[in-house]
């Protein structure tokens, strides 16, 4: 069913890119508004990370609950922790009840966004420009890989997480994974399973969680109405109990408290350490041919390593003036917005400590609030916030209680903006 409030030109529209969970969830937001859009999506369906982005055995690390969209469970008769097809299947089947489907132009890359003299220019690979009011971006921030580097080549076949796919790459192979992040897990569990013999890399000691607690997914745990300090000090108590010193497993102590680093969640790791099917090493120093030297000068034949060191945010199609991003943080207030510039969003980059779907529906709402907001404000939403001393975020990791709560309160005080810009913000 096409959109109801269909705008005739462009320019009065709003250009959503990406149309993965981030996406598809400002659509509905906009579209609950009455906000006229169109959505572009490079690939031929949307889906995003869990079309195409993940591994053919991957399963949550977030559970159901904490993933899914709160006004749109997941089907009962799915697990804790629902595998990428069904992942898949929920995010069409959000996409159908929403009729969001009819408003995204597939397979149309957009390659450029620049500012017009009034509103945004938006071109597509095909060499198409159309003008639009405001941008909202959903690109995602799990393509762009990031690669570690290493006096010396490797003669083995190396290859990022992002191009993992299936077990048959690791079978009957001797495979070295690096990274201490869930791909990393996840692919080295696999090697565990398939491959000749399992490696793993870690430059610094992590924490490990295993993926359930009193028979509880953990991210459920996490989701808690409790300060910070009090959550922290409930895990370390639990993970004395239930894992005990990671130096029993060969790892390294963690060097950080828990939370200061996106938690990895991987009952598996443990499992097969303590089974002598994952070897753990420590950073690797130098490569020469198909042999791998670790900091402690050990060194060790492999036929393929998997770099899981994770990715870069990267928005390739906006000028660099138009937003800072500093390593993992965009600086955008609530997390969205550009600093001096009207109607551009940066959304869906940050890292929850659970799953998407319980932060995505109110921060959306939020979103569409504010794009109908900026239309009555004589200057850029940004510099009403500045003005409003909202600080710019300093880091990518969120507690989502404290999210939530952000949000609530942004969502109140936005009967004040107008007010600072009419009368404080200076031309
Ligand atoms: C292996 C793996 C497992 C994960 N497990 C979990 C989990 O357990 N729980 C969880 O909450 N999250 C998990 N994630 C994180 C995952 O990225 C998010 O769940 C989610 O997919 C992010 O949604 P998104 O819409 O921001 O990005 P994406 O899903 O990456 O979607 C972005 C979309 O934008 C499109 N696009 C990009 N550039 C352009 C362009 N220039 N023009 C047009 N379209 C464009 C892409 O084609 C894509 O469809 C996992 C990620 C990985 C890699
Ligand atoms: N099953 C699942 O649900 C699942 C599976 C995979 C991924 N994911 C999600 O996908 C996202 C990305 O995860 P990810 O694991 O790909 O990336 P990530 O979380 O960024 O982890 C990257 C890991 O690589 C390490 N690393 C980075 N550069 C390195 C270098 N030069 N040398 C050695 N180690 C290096 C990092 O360690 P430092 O901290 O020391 O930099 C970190 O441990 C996350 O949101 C994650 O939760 C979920």
């Amino acid at each position: 069913m096409p959109n109801a409030t269909k705008a005739t030109a462009t320019e009065n529209k709003i250009a959503i890119i990406g149309a993965g969970p981030v996406g598809i969830s400002a659509a509905r937001a906009l579209k609950d508004s009455g906000i006229a859009y169109d959505q572009f999506e490079s690939q031929s369906e949307l889906g995003g990370n869990w079309r195409n982005g993940v591994y053919k055995n991957a399963h949550i690390i977030s559970s159901r609950k904490t993933t899914e969209f709160p006004d749109f469970p997941m089907p009962a008769s799915y697990p804790d922790f629902p595998s990428a097809e069904q992942m898949l299947d929920y995010l069409e089947s959000y996409a159908k009840h929403y009729n969001l489907i009819d408003d995204i132009h597939f397979n149309s890359t957009v390659t450029q966004v620049a500012p017009a003299e009034v509103g945004w220019l938006v071109e597509l690979a095909d060499g198409t420009k159309q003008k639009y009011e405001g941008v909202v971006v959903c690109n995602g921030h799990h393509w762009e890989r990031r690669w570690p580097s290493y006096e010396g080549n490797f003669a083995g076949t190396m290859m990022h997480s992002k191009d993992y796919k299936n077990p048959d790459q690791l079978k009957d192979k001797k495979v070295l994974v690096i990274g201490g992040g869930n791909s990393a897990c996840d692919i080295a569990a696999e090697a565990a399973r398939v491959g000749r013999s399992a490696h793993l890399s870690l430059r610094r000691g992590y924490w490990f969680l295993p993926k359930t607690i009193y028979g509880k997914p953990t991210a459920e745990l996490l989701n808690t109405k409790m300060p910070v300090w009090a959550q922290r000090l409930h895990l370390s108590l639990l993970l004395k109990i239930v894992v005990g010193d990671y130096r029993k497993y060969g790892l390294m102590k963690p060097d950080h408290k828990v939370f200061e680093h996106h938690p990895t969640i991987n009952t598996e790791l443990l499992h097969y350490l303590k089974h002598g099917k994952i070897t753990p090493h420590g950073d690797v120093k130098r490569f020469a041919g198909n042999s791998v030297e670790f900091i402690d000068g050990s060194k060790e034949d492999f036929d393929l390593i998997v770099c899981g060191t994770g990715f870069n945010v990267s928005i390739p199609f906006l000028a660099k003036d138009l937003v800072q991003i500093d390593g993992p943080v965009v600086k955008a207030y609530w997390g969205l917005v550009t600093p001096h510039h009207r109607q551009l969003y940066i959304y869906g980059w940050g890292q929850a400590r659970y799953g998407f779907g319980p932060l995505l529906t109110p921060a959306s709402q939020l979103l569409a609030k504010l794009i109908v907001l900026q239309r009555r404000l004589q200057h850029p939403l940004g510099e009403v916030l500045q003005l409003a001393r909202q600080p710019l975020p300093t880091t990518h990791l969120l507690d989502p209680m404290a999210t939530l709560k952000q949000i609530k309160s942004a969502s109140r005080a936005l009967w004040l903006l107008p007010i600072l810009d009419r009368y404080f913000v200076k031309n």
